[in-house]
């Protein structure tokens, strides 16, 4: 009884939270390799900031197979978790944090749905690939993940606060 009461209090609060952060909700966004061998992070970034999205924070490495793991330890029961941990390590990505309303949501909307085939035309796996686990690119599902994802791509340091002076042109 407690516990419940206590789990519904923590929601409200975590609901509470995530609306008060307002246009400056995060998520993580990443062209994996297969995306970036084949020249599309300039499309996905002109994407995002086309829509009015502010970048704040980008950077491009090859990560290791430790922390693709940990990114995707959510999937770690799942068959093609060895494979998606080996692709996403076996070449450079642009990791980048992009800050907006909704942009999480906005995000996976954009990005269209996880199997390319079942993805309308407009989205960026809708428009530009084929495989699902050719995919090119990454993008939060939730406002929690999205934290976790950004935490652990991204030192605080690394991440910018900064004004964008479109931004009343933007929202209302
Ligand atoms: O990336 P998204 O959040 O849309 O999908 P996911 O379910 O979190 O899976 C992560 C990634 O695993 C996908 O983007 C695919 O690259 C890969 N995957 C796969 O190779 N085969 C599947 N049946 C499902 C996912
Ligand atoms: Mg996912």
């Amino acid at each position: 009884m407690v516990c419940t009461l206590l789990s519904v209090i923590a929601e409200f609060l975590r609901v509470m939270a995530d609306k008060s952060r307002g246009n400056a909700e995060r998520t993580f966004i990443m062209v994996k390799p297969d995306g970036v061998q084949r020249g599309i992070i300039g499309e996905v970034i002109k994407r995002f900031e086309l829509k009015g999205f502010k970048l704040v924070g980008m950077k491009f490495l090859q990560a290791s197979e430790d922390l693709l793991k940990e990114h995707y330890k959510d999937l770690a029961s799942r068959p093609f978790y060895p494979g998606l941990c080996k692709y996403v390590s076996s070449g450079p990505v642009c990791a980048m944090a992009w800050e907006g309303k909704n942009a999480v949501k906005t995000g996976r909307f954009m990005l269209g749905e996880t199997n390319p085939a079942d993805s309308r035309p407009g989205t960026i796996r809708g428009d530009l690939c084929i495989d699902i686990g050719r995919n090119i690119i990454h993008g939060s599902d939730s406002v929690e993940s999205a934290d976790k994802e950004i935490g652990l791509w991204f030192k605080p340091e690394e991440l910018v606060s900064w004004k964008s002076m479109a931004e009343s042109w933007i929202y209302e």
